[in-house]
């Protein structure tokens, strides 16, 4: 019977029949070395394949020998491979308002982009897969997940994050109905919620508790704070200018400016 070393390494010499060798089988004796004809004790066997396991794990090969010969160390040759190895792509995107031209890695989510990239830290991770809501934000007026949505996608288009909603300082109608209302708690799932009312908004400004209900059903509050945030809606939704995508010609969000959408 043919058996691995790894069965047995601290006892008898163990022979295995064959491997692979360019395809073919030949006889190899795996017998441990001991001249004196014992096995491996206990502390060699771990002293050994752990310094195997270090080694494997330790050493990729530098890409290039550039890599070396430019005197960088490991983790610098680590990155250097990665950082060559994604492919990149040249996107526009509009953000808030602000033109941006950037190469992002394909890989990037538009969550990454916006805080990572461009700073705009309003904009939350939860769950990180879809679930919670927390990293709502506007894609061509749209909610998404911007934890699930790749920033590639989202080329040649408009995003608004919650930092979006601000003017010189002034709070939007929603923003501060959620303030009047106590809708945030803890907070965290503040600006997803306030993104998917804003939508929400935005094509229909006097919806009803039901509405926003459903508007907001991927939004969840672990602090359980919904009836409040629902309140804020309906009490934003009683404003002049709530569901606005900018301020008012005044440059202000209190004007009296039309409102975009109305029911779909
Ligand atoms: S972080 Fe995107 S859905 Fe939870
Ligand atoms: S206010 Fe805490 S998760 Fe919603």
């Amino acid at each position: 019977m043919r058996r691995s070393p790894f069965f047995h390494p601290f006892g008898e010499p163990v022979t295995m029949e064959g491997k692979r060798n360019n395809g073919k089988r030949e006889n190899v004796d795996y017998s441990p070395t001991d001249p004196a004809g014992g096995g491996l004790s206990r502390r060699e066997f771990l002293e050994q394949s752990g310094a195997a396991f270090v080694v494997a794990g330790a050493a990729p090969k530098p890409r290039t020998a550039d890599a070396a010969d430019a005197g960088l160390n490991l983790v610098e040759q680590v990155a250097e491979q990665e950082e060559t190895a994604v492919p990149r792509t040249a996107i526009g995107v509009v953000v808030n308002g602000t033109e941006h031209l950037i190469e992002v890695e394909d890989r990037w989510t538009l969550n990454e982009l916006l805080r990572d990239h461009l700073g705009l830290t309003g904009t939350k991770i939860g769950c990180n897969r879809g679930e919670c809501g927390a990293c709502t934000v506007l894609l061509d007026d749209e909610p998404v997940y911007s934890c699930s949505t790749l920033a590639v996608w989202a080329a040649g288009r408009a995003v608004v994050t919650v930092e979006g909603l601000e003017r010189d300082g002034e709070v939007s109608p929603l923003q501060q109905a959620f303030m009047d209302h106590n809708a945030a708690q803890c907070g965290f799932c503040t600006p997803g919620q306030l993104m998917s009312a804003t939508a929400l908004l935005r094509r229909n400004a006097g919806p009803t508790a039901e509405q926003v209900r459903r508007a907001l059903v991927g939004n969840l509050c672990r602090c359980s704070n919904y009836n409040a945030i629902v309140e804020s809606v309906l009490a934003a939704a009683a404003t002049p200018s709530a569901g606005r995508a900018d301020p008012g010609p005044g440059g202000t969000w209190g004007g009296s400016g039309p409102r975009s959408g109305g029911s779909r």
